[in-house]
């Protein structure tokens, strides 16, 4: 079997499954560096744009504890946690909020994660339902990525959080840390990983999408949009982002994939769409759980309406002819475990 014919099988396979969902996140609300963020100027939007999200039915949000640059750190859980106060009771109950812990080399241990997962559910006023573990220490210090998932386990034990997840891993150390936490009485609810027409290393994201599958783990694809990316339309490229690092990105990752946008761009006009619902729909066809980062209302209403329809197959294999034909692709990132 080509390496076309498995992704249409999968694609089949997830579409008699029925379409996973999407969520939203949140890496870019206290983020200056790759999104330029200002509170001054952005807060009342974010507001916006979260109560959209909500109503437009998106209720899965992910952050994480090191979202924020410097002394904006916890940012994100902050207006997460601002916004949610200002819910209904049972609207808020609805949501499922997952934040990420980092696991610093200073935090080790069962322990070693407690005070942090104390302050993301201050930030987060009690909401905090999902933690998951931010990046694999598989590569430089395997022993403390046990010690921390042991801790991570007895936070479900307890009944302090009621779900773990996992984040920049791949196949291999996924089944092992399936199983020490079902030793323990522990199911694993998901794990994210960087998946996106343009992300990098397919067969490793191929190979887990398969073992979450067979593990009952749901994939959570992040940075589904490679960063705003897949959403230029071809003629459209010179609005460019305000950061430096995105816009490097954009210079490197526009040209490259003209024709990949362009085969988006068709579909999205054939179907009366967007290029950004194109780019959520091919995640989901895989069997994922988009996670886009949001920053407007508009983007909020846009990404929802994805919900509403799904590739064809045969959509599904033209985009994936097209990508094969894209030279560059998303950076990877360097935790990412086998
Ligand atoms: N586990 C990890 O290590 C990890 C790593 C990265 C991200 N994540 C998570 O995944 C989330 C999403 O990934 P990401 O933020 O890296 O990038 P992304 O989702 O690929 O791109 C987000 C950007 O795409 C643009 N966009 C979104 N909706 C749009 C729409 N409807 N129309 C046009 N443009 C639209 C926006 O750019 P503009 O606002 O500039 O228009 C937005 O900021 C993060 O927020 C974070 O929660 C996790």
């Amino acid at each position: 079997m080509t390496q076309r014919d498995e992704l249409v099988a999968i694609m089949a396979r997830s579409s008699i499954a029925l379409l996973s969902s999407i969520g939203f996140g949140t890496w870019a609300w206290g983020n200056k560096a790759v999104w330029g963020y200002d509170a001054l100027r952005d807060d009342a939007r974010l507001r916006a744009t979260f109560r959209q999200a909500l109503s437009s039915g998106l209720n899965l949000i992910d952050t994480a504890d090191s979202y924020g640059t410097g002394s904006l750190n916890g940012r994100s859980e902050a207006l997460l946690g601002d916004f949610m106060a200002e819910l209904p009771a049972l609207r808020r109950s609805q949501l499922m909020v997952a934040t990420k812990l980092a696991p610093f080399p200073w935090r080790w241990g069962r322990r070693g994660f407690d005070a942090a997962f104390e302050a993301s559910q201050t930030r987060l006023k009690g909401q905090l339902r999902r933690v998951q573990l931010h990046w694999s220490t598989a590569r430089y210090a395997p022993w403390q990525e046990t010690g921390l998932l042991d801790g991570l386990a007895e936070l479900v034990l307890s009944g302090r959080v009621e779900e773990l997840g996992l984040s920049n891993l791949g196949p291999q150390r996924l089944v092992l840390i399936h199983r020490r936490l079902l030793e323990r009485g522990v199911s694993l609810r998901s794990v994210q990983v960087q998946c996106s027409l343009l992300a990098p290393a397919d067969d490793q994201m191929r190979e887990l999408i398969a073992v979450s599958r067979e593990l009952g783990v749901e994939v959570l694809a992040y940075s589904p949009l490679a960063f705003g990316v897949l959403g230029c339309a071809p003629g459209s490229e010179e609005r460019r982002p305000v950061t430096w690092l995105r816009q490097r990105l954009f210079q490197r990752l526009l040209p490259a994939s003209l024709e990949l946008r362009s085969a988006m761009q068709a579909i999205a006009i054939d179907r009366g769409a967007s290029m950004v619902q194109v780019a959520l729909n091919w995640c989901r066809a895989l069997g994922t759980t988009p996670i886009p980062g949001l920053r407007t209302p508009e983007q909020a209403r846009d990404v929802a309406a994805a919900l509403q329809w799904s590739l064809s197959p045969q959509e599904f294999q033209r985009l994936d002819e097209a990508r094969l034909h894209c030279s560059e692709r998303m950076p990877a990132n360097p935790f990412q475990s086998r």
